[in-house]
């Protein structure tokens, strides 16, 4: 204990010491500074330096750790005044949607109009799946990483042949050239060597840690409480829940099939479900309209016809999709998350509209029984039901499917009692790294 203590403070002490004076490196850079780091090949530990480096933006200060930070299982913003979305390099600059936790995001697969069977109709259709972003814009993570660099909201980079010259100025330039070779920085490639590093970073074992109290239970280690048995049911009841038919997901690269095995009618056999972690990520990477609150803490919707759109806003989606799609069938539709680690602390959903994971829950169960409770109202006191949409896209909204078909009036599929189970349960879900801090 106190000798991982002395390495943290030496960490600090160095930290401080190259961030006061960057021409002056005492400290190799290019060498692992922390047991952790050692047990890191060298692309890896290139990877982890490109993602905590604060000189990597403009001004410096902010880092993809900064937005990520990996004590809050990789969500963050970037102390940010407005917590639903991140302090961008510039002061009272913001990103517009909430940082997602990127744990687990490896296993997304490329962004593609892929068949899948409709959970309410069983038939095969064609949907959106995969990539990266709330609404897939990057295809994988290696695309993704220019993102952030070079987004005025963001790290604010005016170029990627700017991000190049600063690793290269910078303390591991050396590491790098282990790496790619001695020409790395002469190489035309380079931005795209360096996001390949972060890249494979943001999919090694400390991203998909598969240690939750859940992963133990389902490789009989462990035993649930009463309440979060009771949670667990309902998270994969057909005709409760049903949170399943969304929330699931095997890994793709090591792909053992998903989660739940049963037909997409018919009720869920507890007996068929996998026992293997890797098939339960918490999201089938498919994309839904849920028809989220408008959260009037964000700047820009102060102008009532501002809109965050979500994927059917993406230029690009017209030459991605089959020639006859309904594009604005897609106005709405964000990301399904997984919800591992969704525990660990809000703000929730793309654009931050909730920050106890409860409302979340409540939410699901209670949006069209009780809009009230949850939608703004309109000049003569009408309830505006899915007020962070245009009218014209609120028929987009999912109303069909368990637990939100419901109408007014009607009783939610769940009670109180049974969404402080849900709740409980997904508090199964934090990963060891993060326990302390749900
Ligand atoms: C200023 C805060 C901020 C910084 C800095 C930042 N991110 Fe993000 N990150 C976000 C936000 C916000 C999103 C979601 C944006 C969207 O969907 O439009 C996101 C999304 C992502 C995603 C996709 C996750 C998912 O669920 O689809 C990955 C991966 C990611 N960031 C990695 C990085 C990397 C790597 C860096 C550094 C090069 C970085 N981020 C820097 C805020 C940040
Ligand atoms: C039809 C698909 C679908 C079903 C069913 C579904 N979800 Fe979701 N869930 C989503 C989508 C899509 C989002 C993101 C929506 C957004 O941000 O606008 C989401 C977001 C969430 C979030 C917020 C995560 C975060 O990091 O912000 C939680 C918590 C959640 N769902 C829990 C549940 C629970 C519990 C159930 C079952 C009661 C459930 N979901 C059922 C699609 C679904």
């Amino acid at each position: 204990m106190v000798r991982n203590l002395l390495v943290v403070l030496a960490t600090i002490v160095t930290c401080a010491s190259a961030a006061a004076d960057p021409g002056i490196n005492l400290v190799d850079w290019s060498k692992p500074r922390t047991e952790d780091e050692a047990r890191l090949l060298p692309g890896l530990l290139l990877g982890k330096r490109i993602f905590e480096d604060l000189e990597l933006s403009e001004p410096r200060g902010l880092s993809c750790a900064s937005c990520h930070d990996p004590a809050t299982a990789y969500r963050g913003n970037n102390h940010s005044a407005i917590p639903a979305i991140p302090a961008g390099s510039r002061p009272g600059i913001f990103g517009n949607r909430k940082s997602p936790s990127i744990l687990y995001q490896a296993y997304s697969p490329p962004f593609a109009f892929a068949e899948r069977l409709n959970d309410v109709t069983g038939e095969p259709e064609i949907v959106p799946v995969g990539g990266q972003f709330w609404d897939g814009r990057a295809s994988g993570l290696e695309e993704q990483v220019e993102g952030p660099l070079l987004n005025p909201r963001e790290m604010n980079n005016p170029s990627k042949e700017s991000v190049v010259s600063k690793v290269r100025a910078g303390p591991y330039a050396d590491l790098a050239r282990e790496v790619y070779g001695a020409q790395i920085f002469e190489d035309d490639r380079a931005f795209e060597k360096l996001a390949s590093a972060v890249a494979s970073y943001e999919a090694s074992p400390r991203f998909k840690p598969f240690s939750s109290k859940f992963d133990q239970w389902l490789e009989g280690r462990t035993l649930l409480s009463d309440q979060e048995w009771m949670g667990f049911q309902l998270f994969v009841d057909r005709k409760k829940g049903n949170c399943l038919s969304c929330h699931d997901g095997g890994g793709v690269d090591e792909h053992e099939g998903s989660a739940a095995v049963a037909s997409a009618k018919g009720p869920t056999d507890m007996s068929q479900l996998s026992r293997n972690p890797r098939s339960w990520l918490f999201t089938d990477f498919t994309y839904d309209v849920l028809g989220a609150p408008r959260n009037r803490a964000i700047p820009e919707n102060a102008d009532p016809a501002h809109f965050d759109l979500g994927l059917c806003a993406r230029s690009d989606l017209r030459s991605l999709a089959p020639a006859d799609y309904d594009l604005e069938s897609l106005c709405g539709a964000f990301k399904v998350p997984s919800l591992r680690n969704v525990a660990v602390g809000g703000p929730y959903l793309h654009n931050g509209a909730f920050t106890k994971l409860r409302d979340v829950v409540a939410f699901y169960f209670t949006r069209d029984t009780d809009p009230g409770r949850w939608f703004s109202k309109t000049a003569n006191g009408a309830v505006e039901k899915f007020d962070d949409l245009p009218e014209r896209y609120r028929h987009n909204v999912n109303v069909r499917q368990v637990p939100y078909d419901r109408k007014a009036g009607e009783e939610p599929r769940a009670t109180d009692d049974e969404i402080d189970a849900l709740v409980a349960f997904l508090k199964t879900l934090t990963d060891e790294p993060f326990k302390n801090s749900d």
